[in-house]
């Protein structure tokens, strides 16, 4: 069967479907109280905001912050408005919503299609969040070494032509992806399978496939979804690659458990163990285990990948500032080498990550949630159960009396001392940095993710010169909506710095 024009035509069915239903839907959802940017509100003209949304995200969020900062604004997206709540005092309100009201597992189940991708089992049972939580906020014991392990050899391969003595050219995101992959399974399931090229390209694979459904779906109407379903990218597909790579060793993992019980004292320290020790009932079945590995890379690896990619440039636009993050790297591993530590010391190389993802404008809005109830907000605005919600990250990060100079990049904005003498650090989550957003869902794996992209930073600016293909400019980013993507063919240049001129 010919799938493509099967396919447009059923988009084609969506976007009539919307164009007549949706407008009466907006004011069924009685939203009409709270003023719009980006697009007029009356019915069906209300789409050109949708569609302007697609491509200006930004500006559409900017406007409505200057006009509305402290309140509450909407705009249109495709499929429905999206309610944007400001301010320290609403903001703080927000993130204490319980889940039961404003919740952040129907927002989840809605943008990335659970119910047709990974299933229900994610929402319904999100142990894996809780692992995460309880397993990676400390050093990570000897795993911490393991990973700095993964991280130089990975950096070695893929920077392996610069070794020469001449400048070689690296496509960044590409390495990164590489890098942030082999490091966090070095962690999640250790060795060889973390360097099983085959692998690390499923878990590429399979975060492309989800975000295409999740794209197709987030405009899909509710009774074309099990249709549509049928024609996109396989997300079964990947979960079969992955349990042939996995099934093996969760198998006997499972077995052991059997056998030995607690007396099985030689067992695993990676993520692997800690879900299947945590999975219970039907969560304790290879294919159920390999879905979540499947879904905490999927939570780890684009994330990372793409912080550490604009930290890379952000380092090669601004050469200024590599002596610096050098000195400190080099006294600091002199003082306590490669450890927690040490690397809890590296205050400028925290300060120019954290500023990077203030400073790169790649997040627009986070925390995205679904109200379940009704619900009020001090200021008296009224949000009807259905409404979908979010936190403007963004037009915070560029606000000049949040960030004083917020037009300029900073790098030790973060690492000087404040008014408590202390450093705000990269894990660190407010009101005013959500970047991991902030509250109960705040990101479980920021603090790995801090810890590799730390690594990563240190690593190079010790052993490598980096410059931008062209000199000083930082390479445009592709936006979608709330989607930003750093250039993916974007290369910068490496040179092995030669041994006398490290300390
Ligand atoms: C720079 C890297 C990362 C960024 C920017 C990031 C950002 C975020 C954000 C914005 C959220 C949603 C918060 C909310 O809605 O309130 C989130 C949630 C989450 N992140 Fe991350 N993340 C990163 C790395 C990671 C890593 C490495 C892992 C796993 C090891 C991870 C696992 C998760 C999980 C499981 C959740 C859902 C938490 C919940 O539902 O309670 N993330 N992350």
């Amino acid at each position: 069967m010919e799938f493509g024009p099967l396919l447009y035509a059923l988009l084609s069915v969506t976007l009539l479907y919307f164009i007549i239903s949706l407008p009466s839907g907006l004011y069924r959802q009685k939203l009409r109280h709270i003023p719009t940017v980006g697009g007029p509100s009356l019915p069906i003209i209300s789409y050109y905001g949708a569609f302007r949304f697609l491509f200006h995200a930004r500006e559409i969020m900017q406007e409505g912050y200057a006009k509305y900062k402290g309140g509450i604004f909407k705009f249109s997206e495709l499929g429905h408005w999206r309610v944007i709540v400001t301010g320290p005092k609403l903001v703080d309100e927000f993130r204490r919503a319980p889940e039961s009201v404003l919740s952040s597992s129907e927002a989840l189940r809605e943008m990335i299609g659970l119910d047709y991708t990974l299933g229900l089992g994610m929402i319904h049972d999100p142990y894996h969040v809780q692992v995460i939580r309880s397993r990676l906020k400390g050093d990570l014991g000897s795993s911490f070494h393991e990973v700095r392990d993964e991280i130089v050899a990975s950096l070695n391969d893929e920077l392996r032509s610069g070794s020469d003595g001449n400048w070689s050219r690296v496509p960044v995101m590409k390495m990164a992806y590489e890098v942030v992959c082999r490091a966090s399974n070095r962690l999640f399931i250790g060795l060889p399978i973390c360097r099983d090229p085959d692998y690390c390209a499923l878990n590429k694979s399979f975060a492309r496939d989800i975000t295409a459904c999740a794209k197709v779906f987030r405009i899909t109407p509710k009774f074309l979804k099990p249709v549509v379903a049928r024609l996109l990218p396989d997300v079964s597909k990947g979960i079969d690659r992955g349990v042939r790579h996995l099934e093996p060793i969760i198998s006997k993992r499972l077995r052991m458990l059997e056998d030995l019980g607690d007396e099985w004292t030689d067992r695993p320290n990676d993520m692997l163990q800690w879900l299947i020790e945590a999975a219970r009932g039907e969560e304790r079945t290879v294919r159920a285990l390999v879905i979540r590995v499947l879904a905490v890379n999927l939570a780890a690896l684009h994330t990372t990948a793409v912080s550490l990619t604009m930290a890379l440039f952000y380092l090669a636009a601004f050469p200024q500032y590599i002596g610096p993050l050098r000195d400190e790297v080099e006294n600091v591993v002199r003082e306590h080498g490669w450890t927690k530590a040490g690397l809890d010391q590296m205050n400028m190389v925290d300060s120019f990550l954290r500023e990077v993802m203030r400073a790169s404008g790649m997040s627009t809005g986070t925390m995205s949630r679904i109200a379940l109830k009704d619900y009020t907000f001090s200021d008296g605005t009224f949000i009807p159960a259905g409404t979908h919600l979010m936190t403007p990250s963004g037009p915070i990060f560029a606000d000049d009396t949040v960030y004083p100079g917020a037009s300029e990049f900073n790098p030790w904005r973060f690492s000087e001392m404040g008014d408590q003498g202390d450093h705000v650090k990269l894990v660190n989550t407010n009101v005013n940095f959500l970047s991991f957003g902030h509250g109960g869902h705040a990101c479980p794996g920021r603090f790995f993710a801090s810890i590799k992209m730390k690594m990563v930073l240190a690593h190079i600016v010790m052993n490598y010169d980096v410059k931008m293909e062209r000199e000083g400019v930082i390479p445009r980013s592709t936006r979608i909506g709330h989607i930003c993507v750093p250039s993916t063919r974007a290369e910068m240049l490496f040179q092995q710095r030669s041994p006398h001129s490290r300390a």
